[in-house]
């Protein structure tokens, strides 16, 4: 056995833990806008955006269930990093909430706002189709996709939003996805390391088949991302494409020899791609 990154990754959690009372939830909302359709236009784009991801990561804890379950051994820090995954999780999915609450509350001078999008679209990305592999590096390939996607997006509304309690929650939100990353490369180096060609251009082709289906489900919301974000919706799906390629371009040599990697590193500039996945 080599070093343990796993110790190093458990203090890091341990270190990065955030407490949901400290927010700033007592600092009344504004939105930003001079008129009143403005503001109620941003208010319905934050909440699109937070409830998007809301539902995304109540259905990504399928998968990280079946991962703690898979990946479970007797090594203690491994066990630690995922008790912190799981509690971080659980946190953020409380914080989402509080936040829609508040936004919801928050400037009720528009018509009754109750018209959410069903939530299925976002829970059935983490369904695994039949056929498809549930080891435990394909399912810590695609929670590694997951974290890169939430990561990404809370961090550019956390720099963005003129909201300073949906910046707040943001931020620490991506903060913790940002670890999370790290761990899944960390369970993934190993495994990657061992397998054998076959194996891991099956594993790419799982990335890929993965990131056309996450796609497929926040595609409608790239508006009210690049609403709160003040920028384009071509911006915000080339932004993620960029997030997820750095992520999964970064997985060793192993990972790297194989022509698959390249489509998926290059993805945001091959045509095909991209006409595959808009
Ligand atoms: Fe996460």
């Amino acid at each position: 056995m080599g070093m343990d990154p796993y110790s190093e990754l458990a203090e890091h959690a341990r270190r990065g833990q955030w407490r949901l009372p400290d927010l700033p939830w007592d600092e009344p909302v504004k939105f930003a806008g001079s008129t009143r359709r403005e503001r109620l236009l941003c208010k319905f784009d934050l909440l699109d955006a937070s409830e998007a991801l809301y539902h995304f990561k109540l259905g990504a804890r399928r998968r990280m269930g079946e991962l703690y379950l898979r990946a479970w051994t007797e090594h203690d820090q491994l066990t630690e990093c995922l008790e912190w995954l799981d509690t971080d999780e659980l946190r953020q999915l409380k914080a989402l909430r509080r936040l829609q609450k508040a936004l919801f509350a928050a400037g009720q001078d528009g018509p009754d706002g109750k018209r959410r999008a069903s939530p299925e679209r976002m829970w059935s990305v983490s369904k695994c189709p039949r056929g498809m592999p549930m080891d435990v590096e394909s399912l810590a390939l695609r929670l590694l996709v997951d974290e890169a996607v939430t990561h990404n997006l809370f961090r550019s509304m956390a720099r963005q939003s003129h909201v300073p309690l949906a910046r707040a929650v943001f931020n620490v939100c991506a903060r913790d996805d940002e670890r999370h990353g790290q761990l899944m490369k960390a369970m993934l180096g190993e495994g990657l390391a061992k397998a054998n060609p076959v194996r891991v251009v099956a594993l790419q082709g799982v990335v890929i088949a993965y990131v056309a289906r996450l796609q497929n489900a926040f595609r409608p919301y790239f508006r009210s991302y690049a609403s709160v974000t003040g920028t384009t919706t071509e911006n915000v799906a080339s932004e993620l494409f960029r997030a997820i390629s750095a992520s999964v371009g970064d997985l060793g040599p192993a990972w790297v020899r194989y022509p698959t990697a390249r489509i998926v590193h290059s993805a945001d500039r091959s045509p095909w791609m991209l006409w595959l996945l808009r």
